[in-house]
């Protein structure tokens, strides 16, 4: 047979047709199966009959939260032989895995990682992911996730970019070229996923899977605009999500699979289903069977069915009786065809079984988590007792729950990454404690308060544990784990100094400890580095420098609360009398808000200013008036005075991360095109109005005075 379409001078689209025209309906249908685990000494008859398309790696539906063996290069290779050297066309799998912030080396959880708001450092941080990644043969990841929610009793916040569709899609659009680079067939670049498309951090009561009752407008004007800052990226491929809306099951969802993202957003890669999403539009009670879901999923567009098997097993006899129309089939082919010839598989679908260790866990790689780790840190209170002397003589206990934790720090989703490999805070703060400094572990809290009485100041390590965090880790509570804040309250009533380092994968109210504490560090899951990094920050070596990509509530029962809320017919009046306010028991404020959070230095702003009309440029000076250097993320709000929907009472528009030594001033300058004033009307058409718009330039969602402006 003349294999033209190995020919590589030619296009992934001339390629894809010449291998297509020689498909049998049996081998396309295999194609558009994606079974996980897949091994030569189980598949190899599937590998030969060219009745597998791609596989995953994972170790079953809810990944993240179960460790597995891992994946080993030579099986990934065995498997490729087959399929290369033994069926009939020679097809390479798609090899895929969730590698969401890290393989080996675990960088921040994404919510952590928004927290730098540092679109360059994102990046970093997936090219090394994939440079390890592909190193055992994996050439596709289901990562950026950025599911927009304000409900933090939803688990899978931990694997998001925050609150803000801006803030998301920039920071999803960095992790996309940092996978994929600008030459998707290079070796070390992999395919990126933009998941979980749509909708499915609106869950109601943040219950995971949970229906989604929402109107295409507001899906528009927040959850869609990372999606489609994704796909005008270049993102290889899409996931689908498993909730519904409004009643539609995504996997059965034509208007927003077929008819927003691949037609009017003209993507032109492959959507991949999430875990059996085809299969479970049976148990959305809206097919009848595999065979009628396997219809649905694919005239939605649903181009790869993973794991359910709906698609091989039905949709041959599906074509052949003329109930899906083989044109479908053809489309959804070409897409998982063209994604294999621009992921340069054919060229090379074998990996050097030496490259992982000259590659994986490199000091480099290290030293970029570390980084990303100290700048994703979060400094929400400090009364001066930080930085901390180092090697000093002044007593200081050194206690929590999280203090020895290793793997805890890896956070949610972290299927590669080593425990033996972590640094642990305690290892972190041997580095700059000096003689006066003990610790003691948390396991009986008479001897840490006895320790307590014994010493000027307590650093206390509470917070979640990744086993309530990530997929199906739904909770109804966003206190501090059992037992930690009356541990903390003892240990304050005995008089001393104070600093709380939070962890978690969610925001966590803490209204005590906000009061209560001389000093609060919110440090997420920080990955493979966090103990360094919280004690480079903790003694000073590093500045903090962590903004919120969330809102932290005062409880739970604030979810879902965001700072982008839409104006309503009843403002909410903040003050305490809470009058329109919205709840009699609690202030209506967050405890912190979007966009929060304090550095060694102290910034002043001043000389806000506005001018021209289209684009517009906005700037202000920045002064650090502070003794120490510090880093500032200058952060650009905008309100549509006048709008033909209801809009968000602010939005941020832009940021600036500008670096000031003590004493310094600098003039952040911003443009701001229309695309930026921009939002979908009520007739589902983007538009910009002319007329009144607030401005602020700000360090948090809640501080500074507005501007206005006028569009013409
Ligand atoms: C899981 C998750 C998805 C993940 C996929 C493969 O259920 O929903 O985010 O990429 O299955 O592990």
């Amino acid at each position: 047979m003349d294999k033209a379409w190995l020919d590589a001078t030619r296009t992934p689209a001339e390629r894809t047709e010449l291998l297509l025209a020689q498909m049998t309906l049996a081998e396309k249908v295999g194609q558009l199966h994606q079974p996980a685990n897949v091994s030569a000494a189980d598949d190899a008859e599937s590998l030969r009959a060219g009745r597998i398309g791609t596989s995953l790696s994972a170790s079953g539906a809810t990944a993240g939260n179960v460790r597995d063996e891992g994946v080993a290069v030579r099986a990934v290779n065995a498997v490729q032989r087959i399929a290369v050297e033994e069926s009939r066309l020679g097809i390479p799998l798609l090899m895929a895995r969730d590698v969401i912030h890290g393989h080996r080396t675990v960088f921040p959880i994404p919510l952590g990682q928004a927290a730098t708001w540092d679109a360059g450092l994102v990046e970093r941080g997936a090219r090394l992911a994939a440079v390890e990644a592909s190193a055992v043969g994996i050439g596709w990841t289901f990562t950026p996730m950025m599911d927009i929610t304000g409900d933090h009793r939803w688990g899978r916040v931990a694997e998001s970019l925050g609150e803000d569709p801006v803030l998301a899609g920039r920071l999803a659009a960095a992790t996309v070229r940092g996978l994929q680079t600008d030459d998707l067939s290079a070796p070390d670049a992999i395919a990126a996923c933009a998941k979980h498309y749509v909708g499915y951090g609106l869950a109601e009561g943040g219950r995971d899977y949970n229906s989604v009752t929402a109107g295409e407008n507001s899906l528009r004007n927040l959850q869609l605009r990372p999606f489609h800052e994704c796909v005008r990226a270049g993102v290889a491929t899409v996931m689908s999500s498993f909730n519904d809306i409004d009643g539609v099951p995504v996997h059965a969802n034509r208007r927003y699979l077929r008819e927003i993202l691949k037609d009017e957003w003209a993507f032109d890669g492959a959507i991949v289903s999430d875990w059996d999403g085809v299969g479970e539009i049976v148990q959305h009670r809206v097919a009848a069977d595999l065979a009628d879901a396997a219809r649905q999923g694919l005239e939605a567009g649903v181009d790869m069915d993973m794991v359910s098997g709906a698609y091989l097993a039905h949709l041959e006899q599906l074509v052949s009786d003329g109930a899906v129309s083989v044109d479908l089939l053809d489309d959804a082919v070409r897409r998982v065809l063209t994604l294999k010839f621009r992921c340069g598989i054919f060229e090379h679908p074998y990996t050097d079984e030496d490259l992982e260790a000259q590659v994986s866990g490199s000091d480099e790689h290290r030293a970029a988590a570390r980084s990303a780790a100290a700048a994703s840190l979060v400094l929400l209170k400090n009364d001066g007792i930080l930085p901390l002397a180092a090697a000093s003589d002044e007593r200081i206990l050194l206690t929590g729950p999280l203090l020895d934790a290793t793997d805890a720090l890896f956070g949610t989703w972290t299927l590669d990454g080593r425990a033996d490999e972590v640094v642990s805070i305690a290892d972190g703060l041997t580095r700059f404690t000096g003689p006066g400094a003990r610790s003691v572990p948390w396991t009986h809290s008479d001897q840490v308060l006895a320790a307590a009485r014994e010493v000027s100041t307590v650093v206390a390590f509470v917070g979640e544990h990744p086993v309530r965090s990530g997929e199906a880790n739904s909770i109804t509570t966003l206190d501090l784990p059992v037992g930690q804040l009356e541990t903390l309250q003892a240990i304050k009533a005995v008089g001393v100094r104070l600093v709380v380092v939070v962890l978690g994968g969610r925001a966590l109210s803490l209204p005590w400890i906000a009061e209560h504490a001389d000093a609060v560090l919110y440090a997420w899951h920080p990955g493979s580095e966090g103990g360094n990094a919280i004690a480079d920050v903790l003694f000073g070596a590093v500045g903090p420098r962590g903004r919120l990509p969330i809102t932290l509530p005062r409880s739970a029962g604030q979810q879902p609360l965001v700072y982008n809320h839409r104006s309503t017919g009843r403002p909410i009046a903040l003050a305490r009398d809470g009058q329109w306010g919205r709840y009699q028991d609690s202030l209506s404020a967050p405890l912190y808000p979007f966009g929060f959070g304090l550095t060694y230095g102290s910034v002043e702003y001043s000389g806000v200013m506005v001018q021209g009309a289209s684009p517009v440029t906005a700037s202000v000076v920045v002064t650090n008036t502070g003794d120490l250097a510090c880093t500032e993320v200058v952060q650009v709000y905008v309100r549509d005075e006048v709008a033909a929907v209801t809009r968000p009472v602010k939005e941020l528009l832009d940021w600036a991360v500008v670096e000031l030594a003590a004493g310094a001033s600098q003039t952040v300058r911003f443009t701001i095109d229309d695309e930026r004033l921009g939002y979908y009307g009520p007739d589902g058409r983007f538009r910009v109005d002319p007329g009144e718009f607030a401005l602020w330039i700000a360090p948090d969602s809640a501080s500074g005075e507005p501007v206005s402006f006028t569009r013409a």
